[in-house]
Order: C-alpha cells, then sequence, then structure tokens
C-alpha cells in the first residue's frame, strides 16, 4: 500500500468521526509491533519518532526501515517528525523520507511560531509528498527535548488558531486544550472541550481544510478519548503509554529470567505487550477496519 502524507489520511479520519492512532516509536521492535497491529485490524498508521530517537537511529536509517515495513503492509502509512523545534532539522527528516513533518515553534511568540512553522510549510510542500503538523498554545509536560512547565502552559485561542492556519497554511493543526505529555498527575485531568470544539468549527466549519490532533494521549479516560474524536481529533498521539510498556516489560521479563541470557526472547515478549496496547487504542479511537 501507498506510503502516504498525513492530510489525506486524516482528513477521511475527519470526515468519518474515528481517529488515527499516532504512535511514537524509539527501536525497531516497536515499530514492527505496531504496523503488525495495525495490519491485524485493518487500519491506517502514523508512526512517529521525536527528535532524540531520529538524531540517535539517524533520520535516513528509520525512514529506510519505514519504507521496508510499509511497503509490505497492505495499509496507508504515514512517518511523522514528532515535536521538532528546530527548522533545519524538519528540513533534514523531510529530505530522508518523513512523509510527515511537525514543527513545534509553539514556545515562540506569536509572528516568530507563524514565521518558523511557514518556512517548513514551504519547505515541504515544494519537496511534495510531505505534510506538516503546527502548534498553537503549548501542551504541558515532557515529550523528548520539549518541555514545558504547567506554568508555562497556554491554552490555544481559536480565533488566533484560524489566524495560524492562514497565514501559516499548515495541513495539520494541534491546539492546546489542557491535555499533556508524560503521566497525569490527575484521573480526570481539565480539557477545554469547549475550546477545541470552537477552534474545530472555525477552521473546519464551512468546509473540511485542516484535521486537528489531539497531544497527551496516553491516560485520557476512554469517555473523554470518545469525546474529543467526535469533536474533530483526527490524529491522537500516544507516546508515554508505550516507552511504560517498553521499560516495564523489559524489567520484568529479565526480573523473572535472571539466568536467560536470550534476547530474542525479550524482543518477543516486548512486542506481544506492545501490539496489546496499540490494539487497545486503535479500537478506541475506531480506526479498526478504516484502512
Ligand atoms: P503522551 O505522553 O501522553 O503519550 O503524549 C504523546 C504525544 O502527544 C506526542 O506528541
Amino acid at each position: 500500500m501507498a506510503i502516504v502524507d498525513a492530510k489525506a489520511m486524516l482528513l477521511k479520519a475527519t470526515e468519518e468521526k474515528y481517529a488515527v492512532g499516532a504512535f511514537n516509536c524509539t527501536n525497531l521492535i516497536q515499530m514492527e509491533a505496531v504496523v503488525e497491529t495495525a495490519v491485524e485490524l485493518k487500519a491506517p498508521l502514523i508512526l512517529q519518532a521525536s527528535v532524540a530517537p531520529s538524531v540517535f537511529l539517524k533520520p535516513r536509517v528509520i525512514a529506510a526501515i519505514y519504507r521496508t515495513l510499509a511497503d509490505s503492509a497492505p495499509i496507508p502509512i504515514c512517518l511523522h517528525l514528532d515535536h521538532c523545534n528546530e527548522v533545519e532539522f524538519c528540513k533534514v527528516c523531510a529530505d530522508a523520507g518523513y512523509t510527515n513533518i511537525m514543527i513545534d515553534a509553539s514556545k515562540q511568540d506569536f509572528s516568530e511560531n507563524i514565521r518558523q512553522t511557514k518556512e517548513v510549510v514551504d519547505y515541504c510542500h515544494q519537496l511534495g509528498g510531505v505534510s506538516v503538523e503546527g502548534e498553537l498554545g503549548t501542551v504541558s509536560g515532557v515529550e523528548d527535548q520539549v518541555r514545558v512547565s504547567e506554568d508555562e502552559a497556554a491554552l490555544c485561542d481559536p480565533e488566533q488558531a484560524l489566524d495560524f492556519v492562514d497565514q501559516t497554511g499548515i495541513d495539520i493543526f494541534a491546539p492546546a486544550i489542557g491535555t499533556a505529555h508524560g503521566v497525569y498527575k490527575t484521573k480526570f485531568p481539565k480539557i477545554d472541550f469547549e475550546r477545541f470544539e470552537k477552534t474545530a468549527k472555525l477552521i473546519n466549519g464551512s468546509k473540511l481544510r485542516v484535521p486537528l490532533v489531539v497531544h497527551g494521549g496516553t491516560g485520557l479516560q476512554p469517555d473523554v478519548v470518545k469525546k474529543l474524536v467526535a469533536l474533530g481529533g483526527a490524529k491522537y498521539n500516544v507516546s508515554t503509554d508505550l516507552k511504560h510498556t517498553l521499560i516495564d516489560t523489559t524489567y520484568d521479563y529479565i526480573s523473572a529470567h535472571r539466568q536467560e541470557y536470550n534476547p530474542g526472547k525479550v524482543d518477543k515478549t516486548v512486542k506481544e505487550a506492545i501490539k496489546a496496547r496499540i490494539a487497545y487504542w486503535i479500537g478506541l479511537l475506531g480506526s479498526a477496519g478504516k484502512a
């Protein structure tokens, strides 16, 4: 199936009211687990790599693995660079073969956020086949090299969001609505649904133009997830859940098998655990059977 940029995939999701799972991976086992599960469930998929794993593994290596996995998968798959706050590295990853780039200049003031985001948009669109995600307001918590304290976190202003979308020409938009990266301190974080709905209406009310992204997906209760999807969340990001699954499963396996030196068995156990989490998210997001 085609390797795709994210926009068409997410416009379809918005129209049909489901969300595509966008899963942050740091290694091959995770990538394989995610792709295998999406294929089994016939779900469209966004594989994400944030900046640290992209630098560590090298963008061309990640893109090559992804193309190999995607080439034989009968579902649309997009490779997304997550939360990159450096314009030049966005360009490096677009050149390497990522098909969706997130420039996160949300910590900058409004005009500088527009300037940097537009520079990445212009570059990727001229390259062709690469869509761009931008963010307005700041999502609190830690996602790789992007750290935002609760004091710094600012929610997105819907009117400004429309201006941002129009001026930058972005393909996908991430509004800050109170979700957070990492582990929530409370079971019931305060999510600003009204703000999300108003933003969705202003941007996509008269004509569906720019799909919306929900960041900070780990830890939200199922009813919250479903509500955000119903209001127009078309891309749903999950990172922390997969990191915890990887580390905890590895730790538990090794603790229980201290005398065994068989990495393949650790990998297999981790892969099964990740697959179970991906199946959970795809089920909740309603994307099974939509490929
Ligand atoms: P979590 O940390 O909640 O998994 O959020 C991931 C995310 O939004 C990546 O951009």
